[in-house]
């Protein structure tokens, strides 16, 4: 039975387990859908081999050897990725602004963290692709046991990841990708390739892009070590079966004909938004973050015009570009918004 009819069970045995709502004890009355489906590991529901199946599914939509949900974000992937691959005085080379879990992580294993830099583009301000020859730069002084490449990074800079596998696999180290923004990318082939059958480990936040609930991820494994010792050492022994079998539907979403129409539709939409707005620059190797630039106002001034005067929020804004942030959930008519916003801004 799958996950999410699992939870859908009707129970007639008297539960005197944990959780103590008991499924119908409503405090936070809005949430009481999500109550009811918020079950433990009763012999009743054995959600747990409801897991093991939609994880082993999930190994063949993605093609990897393993496949872990997580509830607690590409953070914890992250974290239990090097602490599965990295021991204690190790080392580990990561880019020396990656998001905060890096640094937690190498910390966590009592490694020793090595930092690469990034080159950053002068007209857009934001970081580029890590490199073979800037990898290898470090790669060739010191022994390493894992390499922690953010592809894409945030504004959607794509690093080439086989490449760097090749390098990783010549050094004899581990590669990690943080894809947590490319959750979209196994699902079409107008996007970037996805690191998720190329690298050691490969992690993606479901909730960044691909429709998933906050803190919905993916830890997707191709190497011969097993993730989950590490995975139970940060992980709570309760874990939500609504968000796991959240992650379990939203899975079979962008796997199904349906779902990949709503992409390749966003992808046309994000198309069509940058051919009508020629008087914008737009920059970076994955469509659906969309970065630009206007001749009239740098990032900053960009970003404040369309909160002020459009009611849009941006994602991430530098001196001299904004990202506004798509996925899955865009549609046209929030694009739209947009598009009118962009053509406002010729004003300024
Ligand atoms: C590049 C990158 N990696 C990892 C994370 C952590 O992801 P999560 O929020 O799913 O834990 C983030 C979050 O912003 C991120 O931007």
């Amino acid at each position: 039975m799958s996950l999410i009819n699992t939870l859908r069970k009707t129970c007639q045995k008297a539960l005197f387990t944990t959780p103590s709502h008991s499924q119908h004890f409503f405090i936070f009355h809005k949430l009481r859908n999500l109550y009811k489906l918020d079950i433990s590991e009763t012999d009743i529901h054995n959600p747990q081999e409801a897991l093991s199946k939609a994880e082993e599914h999930a190994k063949k939509v993605y093609g990897c050897k393993d496949v872990s949900f997580l509830t607690n974000g590409s953070t914890s992937g992250v974290i239990a990725s090097v602490l599965t691959c990295v021991k204690r005085g190790e080392n580990v080379l990561i880019w020396k602004d990656a998001h905060p879990c890096h640094h937690n992580a190498v910390k966590l294993a009592g490694a020793n963290p090595v930092y690469y830099d990034l080159p950053v583009s002068q007209d857009w301000g934001i970081p580029l692709a890590a490199t073979v020859e800037n990898l290898e730069n470090h790669l060739k002084e010191s022994e390493f046991k894992a390499v922690i490449v953010t592809s894409p990074s945030y504004e959607g800079i794509i690093s080439n990841i086989r490449e760097i596998k090749q390098l990783c696999q010549k050094y004899g180290a581990y590669l990690i990708v943080d894809e947590a923004h490319g959750a979209l990318y196994p699902f079409s082939d107008n996007l970037p390739e996805s690191a998720v059958k190329i690298a050691d480990f490969t992690i993606q936040s479901l909730h960044k892009t691909a429709g998933g609930l906050n803190p919905t991820a993916l830890l997707h494994t191709n190497c011969e070590l097993d993730v989950k010792p590490a995975l139970k050492m940060i992980n709570t022994t309760s874990p939500s079966y609504p968000l796991l079998a959240s992650i379990e539907a939203n899975i079979n979403y962008l796997n199904s004909k349906r779902g990949r129409k709503q992409l390749e539709n966003l992808i046309l939409n994000i198309k069509e938004l940058k051919q009508n707005c020629n008087s914008c620059e737009f920059y970076g190797d994955d469509i659906t973050k969309i970065l630009i630039k206007h001749p009239k106002a740098n990032g900053f001034e960009l970003s404040e015009f369309l909160y002020e005067k459009c009611g849009i929020e941006d994602e991430k804004t530098n001196e001299k570009s904004t990202m506004l942030l798509t996925g899955i959930g865009t549609d046209e008519k929030k694009l739209d918004r947009l598009k009118k916003a962009l053509r406002k801004c010729n004003d300024l």
